[in-house]
Formats: C-alpha cells, sequence, structure tokens
C-alpha cells in the first residue's frame, strides 16, 4: 500500500490499543508509516509499539488518553506537539446495547463524548495543518448499525449515523484539496467490541464465527483511502441497500428484528453476571 506513504507524517490511530485499530496501526506500519497510537490501556501501547518498532522500520509513538475525558484532546495535542500528523483515523469507540430506558446515562454520556465529540475535536485540531499543507488523510470509523435507526441500539447507532455524516461532509468538503477522507461501515467485526459491550466470551466467540476479521477491515479501508469517500463491509453494502429500497419504517423494523436476538443474548449475558 505505497499511497499511504504519500500523506507524510505520523498516523495518528484512535483506539489502537485493540480490534481494527490495532490492525490499521499493524499494516501502517507494514507500509511504513510512523504511528502515533492513542487509547487507555498504556502497557498494550507500549507492547504494539514493541512490536511495530521491531518489525518493521518505523517509528512509533504513543499516548494513554481517555478520550472521553474532559481535557482529552488537549493531552492528545501536547503528546503529538511538533510532530506531523499526516493520516488521523477517528477509530475508538464502544456500544451499549439494551433496551434504551434501561442504559445508564453516564454511559450514554461517556459514548457520546468518544464517539462523535473526540472526532470532531481531534478533526479540528489536525486537518487545519493538512489542508494548509496540501496534503493529509482522515478515516471516520462509522458502522453498519449508523445507515438506518437501530433499536436496541439506539445512542450507539445514533452516534455511528453522526460519524457517517460527519465523514461524509468532510470529504465533500475537502474533495480536490490534497486532503482524503473516507468513511468505514464495518458491520459485524471479531475484535474486544461485544465483550466491553458485556457479552460473555463464549456468545461473542459464537457470534463472530460469521465475522469479517479486523484486519479484512482496516485493509479495505486503507485500500480505499483517497480513491472512495464511503467503505462498505459485506454485510454494510446489504444494510445500505435495503436502506435505498424500502420505506424508512420497513428498514428500522427488520434491524429491529435482527437487534432484538442481540439484546436476548445480552439480557443472559447480564442475568449469568
Ligand atoms: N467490532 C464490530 O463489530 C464493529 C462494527 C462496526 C463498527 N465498529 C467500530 O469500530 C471501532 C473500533 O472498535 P473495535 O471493534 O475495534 O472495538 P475494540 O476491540 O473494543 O476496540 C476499541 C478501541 O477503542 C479504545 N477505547 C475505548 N474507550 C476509549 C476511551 N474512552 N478513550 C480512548 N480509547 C478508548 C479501546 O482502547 P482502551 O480500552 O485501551 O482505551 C480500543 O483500543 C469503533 O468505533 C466501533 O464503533 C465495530
Amino acid at each position: 500500500m505505497e499511497h499511504l506513504k504519500k500523506y507524510g507524517g505520523y498516523a495518528l490511530i484512535t483506539g489502537a490499543s485493540a480490534g481494527i485499530g490495532r490492525e490499521f496501526a499493524r499494516l501502517l506500519a507494514a507500509a511504513g508509516v510512523d504511528c502515533f497510537l492513542v487509547a487507555r490501556r498504556e502497557a498494550r501501547l507500549q507492547e504494539l509499539q514493541q512490536e511495530l518498532e521491531s518489525k518493521h522500520q518505523v517509528r512509533v509513538k504513543y499516548a494513554a488518553v481517555d478520550l472521553a475525558a474532559e481535557d482529552a484532546i488537549a493531552q492528545v495535542q501536547a503528546a503529538a506537539a511538533g510532530d506531523t500528523i499526516g493520516i488521523l483515523i477517528n477509530n475508538a469507540g464502544f456500544g451499549d446495547g439494551g433496551e434504551f430506558q434501561t442504559r445508564a446515562p453516564e454511559r450514554m454520556e461517556e459514548m457520546i463524548r468518544l464517539n462523535c465529540l473526540a472526532p470532531v475535536l481531534l478533526s479540528r485540531a489536525f486537518m487545519p495543518a493538512m489542508i494548509e499543507r496540501k496534503r493529509g488523510a482522515m478515516i471516520m470509523v462509522s458502522s453498519a448499525l449508523g445507515i438506518a435507526p437501530c433499536p436496541f441500539e439506539a445512542v450507539y447507532g445514533a452516534t455511528k449515523a453522526f460519524d457517517l455524516s460527519f465523514g461524509g461532509a468532510l470529504w465533500g468538503e475537502l474533495e480536490g484539496t490534497g486532503v482524503d477522507v473516507t468513511t468505514i461501515c464495518p458491520a459485524l467485526t471479531e475484535t474486544e467490541f461485544m465483550v466491553s459491550e458485556g457479552f460473555t466470551e463464549s456468545q461473542a466467540k459464537q457470534a463472530y464465527r460469521r465475522s469479517d476479521s479486523a484486519e479484512l477491515i482496516a485493509r479495505i479501508t486503507l485500500e480505499g483511502l483517497g480513491k472512495q469517500p464511503f467503505v462498505y463491509a459485506k454485510d454494510s453494502k446489504k444494510m445500505a441497500m435495503a436502506r435505498r429500497v424500502m420505506p424508512l419504517p420497513g428498514v428500522t423494523r427488520m434491524v429491529r428484528g435482527f437487534m432484538k436476538r442481540a439484546k436476548t443474548a445480552r439480557r443472559e449475558a447480564e442475568a449469568a453476571g
């Protein structure tokens, strides 16, 4: 993926300690791009730094930051002061499925801060320099669940619809400026996502039998960067098609059908403690 080097500087990847973010870092480092890793778990970031530096001739830095915190963006900016950020990957995120009225308000706020506010403010912080240099890139990680309203993941789905709209809008503003923007809509992908949502390891394993790998999602996104404003995983394409051909209430009922099954699994997980 030679084209990734043209942006210069570091690729700043949020949520690099696991899942899709870690695979973005591995692929970028393999392509010769310096990486700046951001997430909360410092030991994981340190481990990945060592892995990437020992396998590839790249520089790797990290900052352990809670991106849902008030001063998160200032912390990231301070850690990256003096570095050129050529690629910004807004990937960190989590979900909290279940009936809306049962979910904790604090968790909703944290989710909106992490999934929506952090990408907006990081983009605002790092994109002006890219525009000035006339080269740079931003990747926005949305979801299949952001394509249509999502009963039983109402807030998460809304954050991902926000990400899809935000990434698409920036692509529209920046087309032709030398700053490339691509938004990815992964469908179910094997990562730590389901366990962080409260499912048990065995439930996650069962669900992930038919899922995409994190490496595949990171790869198709990086391959599409600079060529495609939107990249869809296979099942996301089906969702986008349904959204185009069905009236909104119909597609919402369809999503409700398969989210109901996930809701039942979550109830069982919570009951099991
Ligand atoms: N997996 C799927 O099925 C799927 C499908 C569609 C879209 N997505 C999207 O893909 C993105 C990556 O998720 P994933 O599936 O790779 O999940 P994951 O394996 O759980 O990874 C989530 C990453 O986000 C980081 N993170 C979580 N809370 C954070 C916080 N407060 N501050 C900083 N970093 C934080 C985590 O690191 P720390 O815990 O170390 O902070 C971790 O590196 C998310 O935006 C998600 O919405 C996932």
